[in-house]
């Protein structure tokens, strides 16, 4: 059978229901679309979880800010479809926004730990609120078994991660490797947005973070090993709008080797791109 397309959630469930009936196990990818081999590779993760694969397809009005790139965002829906078809998907859950945010809807999940840890917030006030309901929904629209979502974006993983412990979401929050260029660029939806030279430099970022851990690793302290990334991104050419040494679960900051697992973030704008990345130590 081909793949299946949903654009409301009646339809979404009724399908769930006949897969729960067959007893299949059920796995759900979340995405805003324009997919690239880095939520392919989130699909192969779910097909080793479940039976069944469903991707949403949905650009989030509620996680932009004003001033940023919503009706910019890139938008390939037939190409998603084809790939995540080929890539073993089994339904496409694709709603307009109406159907997601009806007139009236005012509910949103109020966050804190993780998603006030001074990383992405900081620059994003209302991202963080905007992706969790979405997501909140979405877990509860398709009541899958397991999610899957990408450790490019860390903080948002370790949000998700946090609300599904609070809210007693049943799906198994699963984090998926970060897929990279060969020049180690992480794969993002919006590198179409790099310019050629932009695109040149952009590699940089995970080149900073590497030589950061592997500070780190000898024995150099974190602030320092950390101020020392900075300002290589910053002669660089880059707007730097945080390097930082983190814990990797909590996201609390961390001053020194030993203390925790250390997960190393930076976000950074080069030319008018805002990039983010992140590695473990
Ligand atoms: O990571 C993304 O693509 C989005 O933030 C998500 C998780 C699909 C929510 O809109």
């Amino acid at each position: 059978m081909g793949i299946e397309i949903a654009r409301d959630v009646a339809a979404l469930r009724r399908t769930v229901a006949r897969w729960r009936a067959e007893g299949a196990r059920i796995a759900l990818v979340p995405t805003m679309g324009a997919l690239h081999e880095g939520h392919l590779s989130l699909v192969q993760e779910a097909g080793a979880r479940a039976d069944r694969i469903i991707m949403s397809i949905f650009v989030n009005p509620t996680q932009f800010a004003p001033t940023e790139d919503f009706a910019a965002y890139p938008r390939s829906f037939d190409k998603d479809v084809a790939a995540f078809a080929a890539a073993g998907g089994d339904l496409v859950f694709a709603p307009e926004v109406a159907e997601v945010y009806p007139p009236g809807f005012v509910t949103k999940v109020s966050l804190g730990g993780p998603a006030t840890a001074g990383l992405e917030d900081k620059f994003r006030p209302d991202h963080f609120a905007g992706v969790a309901t979405i997501v909140a929904k979405l877990l509860i629209m398709a009541a899958p078994d397991v999610a899957i979502f990408g450790e490019k974006d860390y903080q948002q993983l370790a949000v998700i991660r946090r609300m599904a412990r609070d809210l007693n979401l049943e799906a198994e929050i699963v984090g998926a490797p970060t897929i990279r260029a060969a020049d180690g660029l992480a794969l993002s939806s919006r590198n179409v947005y790099l310019g050629l030279n932009e695109r040149g430099a952009a590699p940089l970022l995970h080149a900073a973070l590497e030589r950061c851990r592997a500070a780190i690793l000898r024995g150099v302290p974190v602030a320092s090993a950390v101020d020392s990334a900075r300002d290589a991104l910053t002669e660089a050419g880059f707007a730097v709008d945080y390097v930082a040494a983190r814990h990797a679960e909590t996201l609390a900051p961390v001053a020194a080797r030993g203390e925790s697992p250390i997960r190393l973030l930076v976000a950074a704008r080069i030319g008018t791109t805002r990039l983010i990345d992140n590695i473990g130590v």
